[in-house]
């Protein structure tokens, strides 16, 4: 275990860094649920998960010192769980913004949060809240990014690193504390309300926006437009003229290399 200081406001103020565990999401739910208090913005950052989870029940890859595995806690209780779609908006932003510096208009989120570059996966989010009452009382942001790999196994699909990508190693601490400054300041916007920017800024980031490309839903494939994703996060997608909305299992992005 280990502190560090980061120049930030709360986000990383207090750093935990584990050599193994199953997946730091987990982690930081068991600390929660024991009595000790855990300051908002503490990160658990694991250099390597031997459990990490997935969106959908997937498991999830990383390798030692090879990927950034980490969890943060935040505890906005300022939003209704109908709201839970702008954190995810706020969460995928920050991320956004900071590797935008390193990969320019190529680095988008594909929706709902997974980080893509070009047509391959980076990088995906997984977004565990605990509801009280009519508030989000905690989440868990547990952000998992492909940074050194040179390749990956069969049973990963679609994946790319950083470092394929540009072709060289990266300080995983460094790049830490630059996802936790962009996180921190898209979610100091959504605490002061600032929804409409964070829902625009979404959409200019969002792969595949307003372009037409191949999906599959229902047992049918089709060519479909991006319109737009709805408050509450379903996305829309016209085809035959028609609007149709999609909840996360039933629509798949067809991808032709
Ligand atoms: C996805 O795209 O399916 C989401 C992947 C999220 C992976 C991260 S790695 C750190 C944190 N701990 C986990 O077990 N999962 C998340």
């Amino acid at each position: 275990m280990q502190n560090n200081i980061f120049s930030g406001l709360f986000v990383a103020q207090k750093l935990v860094t584990l050599k193994e565990v199953d997946s730091t999401n987990t982690y930081l739910k068991n600390i929660l649920a024991n009595s000790t208090p855990v300051p908002e913005g503490t990160v658990i950052m694991a250099e390597s998960q031997y459990a990490g989870r997935g969106q959908q029940q997937n498991r999830w890859y990383s390798s030692t010192g090879e990927s950034l595995a980490f969890s943060i806690l935040l505890n906005p209780a300022f939003l209704k769980p109908d709201q839970q779609f702008d954190l995810t908006r706020a969460i995928s932003l920050g991320i956004h913004e900071a590797l935008v510096p390193l990969l320019g208009e190529a680095v988008k989120i594909k929706w709902p949060n997974d980080v893509y570059v070009d047509k391959r996966k980076m990088g995906g989010i997984l977004i565990e809240n605990t509801i009280r009452g009519n508030a989000i009382k905690h989440s868990i942001i547990g952000i998992g990014l492909n940074i050194n790999q040179d390749n990956f196994p069969e049973w990963v699909p679609n994946a790319v690193s950083l470092k394929q990508i540009l072709h060289k190693d990266y300080d995983l601490k460094a790049l830490l504390f630059e996802l936790c400054a962009g996180i921190e300041s898209w979610y100091i916007k959504l605490r002061a309300g600032e929804t409409s920017l964070i829902r625009e800024r979404y959409l200019q980031a969002l792969y595949r926006y307003n372009e037409p490309a191949l999906y599959t839903a229902a047992g049918e494939v089709f060519e479909g437009t991006i319109t737009t994703v709805t408050d509450n996060g379903l996305l829309k997608v016209v085809h035959e003229q028609k609007p149709h909305l999609y909840n996360l299992k039933e629509i798949e992005f067809l991808h032709n290399h």
